[in-house]
């Protein structure tokens, strides 16, 4: 969603901010823009569309303070309210034009905001509900810019993060946050504030994440941090692992093929020093669990959106099926509004890439307030649900910036794997059981290399349907989240209508859309129900769906009649997810490419979905 990203140093602001603009653009986007202050004149370009040609009206500019400013800021934004064009992009200035933001989140209350101001002769020119808070604070403004913020924020529903700058005083930069992460980065002689780490990352890894109610001033001197009474606060300056280059896309044509093609070392990195094939057992030390611990744990409830949802229902599987307890994965939006009944001997795990989840969030604090015992699998080292979990496990993944989601997914489903393995041990599972899956998981990068090896096999098959407007996945078991994922994939990227179906289901309904140009993806890989699947794929043939049949190698004849065949390599039911949705992410990428979508950032999505 919405992308900040702020500058105050001795370098030329426009050109950082527009490369932070550019870092920032994986989030989903419709217009951009930045302000430039210098000799106490405050510039705004925006416009509706692509980065590229705000840097482009940014390099012709004649302006001085787009030329020469060392202090500015800059966003993405991602339209809610109002369309994207030049007037609802941020920056927002005040009718005065001395005040500029810009703004993440929502203002809830704007309607109310905006009545007050124009009682007093203000008017606001734009649809957004940001723009009534740049007119507040500019009201507000008694000769502090920071009093101005907080003295508005008071008066504010919703949610923000914000950055603000004012010719009044030129030298600073106010960032405030309440709901929309906001990162500072402190590097030397220079400080960058952005939404989200990648921004900075080729600046400095030196990283301070404002918490909610937090305001930052930065200035030439360095940074301060208030609450919105003004009282002091101290926050942990983390050190980002990620590196510049991990967030480039390289030889590759797009980032979401370089992410595909990184699962080997991104599940890699997800497990390792942490598979005890002594005991037979995951070490998940950030889950900080005695074994005595996790035998009190009754229930797991696992909450989640999109493709996290899809791991976290894998989890639910394995959890159930070998650590033997009750396991239920929930949509998080869905979680927080039904007034879920939490006992305090229930864990709720958020899994959540980014870890900027709103729903997410939201459901976490919910689980907290009931009591839970909560544990976040995210991706995004001090991310707000990391944080605001305080225990949990780290993906390890590296940047995912495809907006949508790969690598996160396969190192998301071998977390829930080691997290299953690690409940099942302080149960029933044997040790030799505990083994031989430490053995399935260590593998797991050798059987997602042989499923990528199959790229141009899989491009061949995916030609074939480029053009279908509907289609179809279907499997049992393991494989009926691996269905739904395929399917998102599918409709994410290539804009194709799919839809993932549990296979007994799709003849309750579905079925009767099925015709010569659907295709229907069966997940026929050894698991068990395999030969029902098997039925269903029948099924779809005899109302002449073509199939495309994913089978085990040592079991093609599972594939045979039907219009295509992928053979993955064969592996126990609880991995199978895995190298499947490898293979539906390559079907998924291949097909959109054939069709010419743009992959990296499709329409209408968001990376990071920072509001309910
Ligand atoms: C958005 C993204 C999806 C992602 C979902 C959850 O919808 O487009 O790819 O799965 O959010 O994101 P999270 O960061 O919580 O995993």
């Amino acid at each position: 969603m919405c992308g900040i990203v702020g500058y105050l140093g001795k370098r030329k602001a426009a050109e950082i901010l527009v490369d932070g603009l550019r870092r920032l653009e994986y989030r989903g986007y419709d217009s951009a823009g930045i302000a430039c202050l210098y000799d106490q004149k405050i510039d705004v370009i925006k416009n509706p569309g692509k980065v590229r040609t705000l840097r482009e009206r940014v390099e012709s500019s004649a302006l001085e303070s787009i030329k020469k400013a060392n202090v500015g800021i800059g966003h993405t934004r991602w339209a809610t309210h109002g369309p994207p064009n030049e007037v609802n992009a941020h920056p927002h200035q005040d009718a005065s034009g001395h005040f500029v933001m810009v703004h993440n989140g929502i203002i809830e209350n704007y309607k109310s905001i905006r009545s007050g101001l124009a009682q007093h002769g203000i008017e606001c020119i734009s649809d957004t509900d940001s723009e009534v808070l740049i007119q507040l604070i500019a009201f507000c403004y008694e000769g502090n810019l920071e009093e101005a913020i907080a003295e508005s924020l008071k008066k504010v529903k919703g949610t923000y993060g914000i950055v603000v700058m004012t010719d009044h005083e030129p030298g600073k930069l106010v960032a405030a946050r309440c709901g929309s992460p906001i990162v500072l980065g402190l590097g030397k002689n220079e400080t960058l504030v952005a939404s989200d780490a990648s921004a900075i990352i080729p600046h400095t890894r030196d990283a301070v994440y404002l918490e909610d109610f937090d305001m930052a001033v930065i200035t030439e001197t360095g940074v301060q941090m208030f609450d919105l009474q003004r009282s002091p606060v101290d926050r942990e300056v983390m050190e980002m692992d990620w590196d510049a280059c991990a967030a480039e896309k390289g030889e590759h044509a797009h980032y979401m093929l370089k992410e595909m093609f990184e699962q080997p070392d991104s599940i890699r990195n997800a497990i390792r020093g942490r598979l005890d094939f002594e005991m037979g057992t995951a070490i998940l030390s950030g889950l900080d669990f005695s074994p005595r611990d996790a035998a009190m744990i009754n229930r797991v409830l696992v909450v989640g959106c999109g493709t996290s949802m899809h791991a976290g229902m894998v989890g639910e599987y394995a959890i159930e099926e070998m650590a033997s307890i009750l396991a239920e994965v929930e949509q998080a939006a869905e979680f927080r509004y039904r007034n879920p009944i939490i006992t305090p001997s229930d864990l709720v795990l958020a899994i959540s890439q980014s870890g900027e989840t709103a729903d997410t969030l939201a459901a976490v604090r919910e689980a907290k307030h009931k009591g839970a015992v909560v544990a976040g699998i995210c991706n995004v080292v001090g991310s707000t649900i990391a944080r605001e979990t305080g225990r949990g496990v780290y993906l390890h993944a590296g940047p995912e910036i495809g907006v949508a989601s790969t690598k996160a997914f396969t190192c998301q489903v071998s977390v829930m794997l080691m997290m299953a393995l690690k409940l099942a041990r302080t149960r029933r599972m044997p040790l030799n059981e505990g083994e031989e899956l430490c053995r399935w998981i260590e593998r797991l990068p050798e059987l997602v290399e042989q499923v990528l090896a199959q790229s141009d096999a899989i491009k061949a098959v995916a030609q074939k349907y480029a053009d279908c407007e509907n289609a179809f996945f279907i499997g049992r078991g393991y494989l009926y989240p691996a269905a739904l994922e395929g399917a998102l994939k599918l409709k994410e990227i290539s804009y194709i209508h799919a839809e993932g179906y549990h296979a007994a289901e799709l003849k309750h309904g579905p079925i009767a859309l099925l015709e010569e140009k659907t295709p229907v993806v069966a997940l026929l890989n050894n698991v068990p129900g395999k030969d029902k699947t098997l039925g269903n794929a029948e099924e779809c043939r005899a109302r002449k769906a073509p199939v495309i049949a994913i089978v085990s190698e040592g079991d093609e004849e599972a594939g045979e009649g039907f219009n295509d065949v992928i053979v993955l390599p064969d592996c126990p039911p609880c991995i199978a997810p895995i190298p499947t949705v490898v293979a539906l992410q390559l079907l998924s990428y291949h097909i959109a490419v054939a069709r010419g979508c743009e992959i990296d950032q499709p329409r209408n999505l968001a990376k990071s979905v920072t509001v309910e």
